[in-house]
């Protein structure tokens, strides 16, 4: 098959689409045909590091993908070949790749293949995060980055489990967009005090919850702003490492910091229930996917720069032949 690879130390950071055996069918997944890959800042991530616990460079990058059953394993249930699906895999940028079942999705109705592939890493990661948070109606939560993939998508969650949203983006035009989407109200984290305006915004109470994206300096100012008895889940922080802090401090406030991931097999049939729940919003159109931009996927490197160009609203799909 073809796929796209990084071979790190030997040739750079450089994709290459490359001939490779297709991956092989274990029990308790299922083989994907793939029509559409959807891309996530992790991509950029991992083009210049192979994670502990992931394959040995030369590596295949993508965490996102939808398209076609086109075999499932021993033991799956509720798949057949022929099925449309999108998933969570390790290998995306790929003709084939395999998903443990529990992290293969079914499309919401009507849906095309390439916003299908824009859902799964960004909407899951909100869901898990409002679960860990236990984000309830009428409690605030703040979503850093609007303009993100994982933004755009806990913005559109946050409101549909009845919260007051307020959100955040590096440009006045993208915390309105923020805005748009669902957010009641928003901070400029470039030209604002991040902890001053959110304190302004809920009357000097703060935030109950906060899904932190961005880390480095905006860390501290969601700290700040943080309620008695507020969660800060964090997933990310490509602005450098957030600001230390006393736990001993968020203790005595009831509050906590906690990191999360999406591959998160332990909790995959909560994920799944989620899921439904997300799949009914998507086709009563509560939700939608915002794909900013299609290109094929033999230009996967023109993807990464535009995705890497912070002038993107939601995602970036490429599209598989
Ligand atoms: N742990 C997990 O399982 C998990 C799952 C999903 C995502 N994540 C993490 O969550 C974060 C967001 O992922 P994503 O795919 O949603 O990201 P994305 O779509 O690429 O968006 C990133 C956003 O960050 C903002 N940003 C602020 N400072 C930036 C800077 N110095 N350089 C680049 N962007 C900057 C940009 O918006 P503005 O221009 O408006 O500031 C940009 O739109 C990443 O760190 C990702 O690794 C983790």
């Amino acid at each position: 098959m073809k796929a796209v690879r990084i071979h790190f130390l030997d040739n750079g950071d450089e994709l290459r689409m490359e001939d490779v055996p297709a991956p092989e069918l274990e029990a308790g997944h299922v083989l994907i045909k793939a029509q559409a890959i959807g891309l996530n800042r992790a991509d950029l991530y991992r083009r210049r590091m192979a994670p502990e616990g992931e394959p040995e460079p030369p590596r295949i990058p993508g965490l996102d993908v939808a398209g076609v059953i086109e075999a499932v394993g021993a033991g799956v249930t509720g798949w057949s070949a022929g099925d449309p699906v999108t998933a969570l895999v390790r290998g995306a940028y790929a003709e084939y790749s395999v998903a443990t079942a529990a992290l293969a999705y079914r499309i919401p109705a009507g849906m095309s293949m390439t916003d299908a592939s824009s859902l799964p890493c960004v909407f899951l990661t909100a869901w898990y995060a409002f679960q860990m948070a236990g984000l309830a109606p009428g409690q605030t939560a703040l979503i850093h980055s609007a303009g993100s993939g994982v933004g755009m998508a806990g913005i559109q969650l946050a409101k549909a489990l009845g919260a007051r949203v307020l959100t955040s983006a590096g440009s006045d035009e993208r915390v309105a967009r923020g805005c748009e989407l669902g957010a009641e109200a928003g901070v400029n984290y470039s030209t604002q005090d991040v902890a001053a305006e959110l304190l302004r915004l809920t009357d000097g109470r703060g935030v109950d919850m906060a899904l932190d994206t961005v880390g480095g300096a905006i860390f501290d100012g969601t700290l700040r702003a943080l309620a008695e008895g507020g969660h800060i889940v964090t997933v990310g922080g490509h602005t450098g490492p957030r600001t230390a802090y006393e736990e001993q401090e968020l203790e005595r406030k009831g509050q906590w910091v906690k990191a999360m991931g999406v591959f998160n097999e332990a909790q995959a049939d909560e994920a799944q229930a989620g899921w439904e729940k997300m799949l009914a919003w998507f086709e009563d159109g509560t939700l939608r996917t915002i794909v900013q931009e299609v290109l094929p996927w033999t230009e996967a490197t023109r993807a990464q720069e535009l995705l890497n160009s912070r002038g993107v609203f939601g995602k970036i799909v490429m599209e598989v032949g």
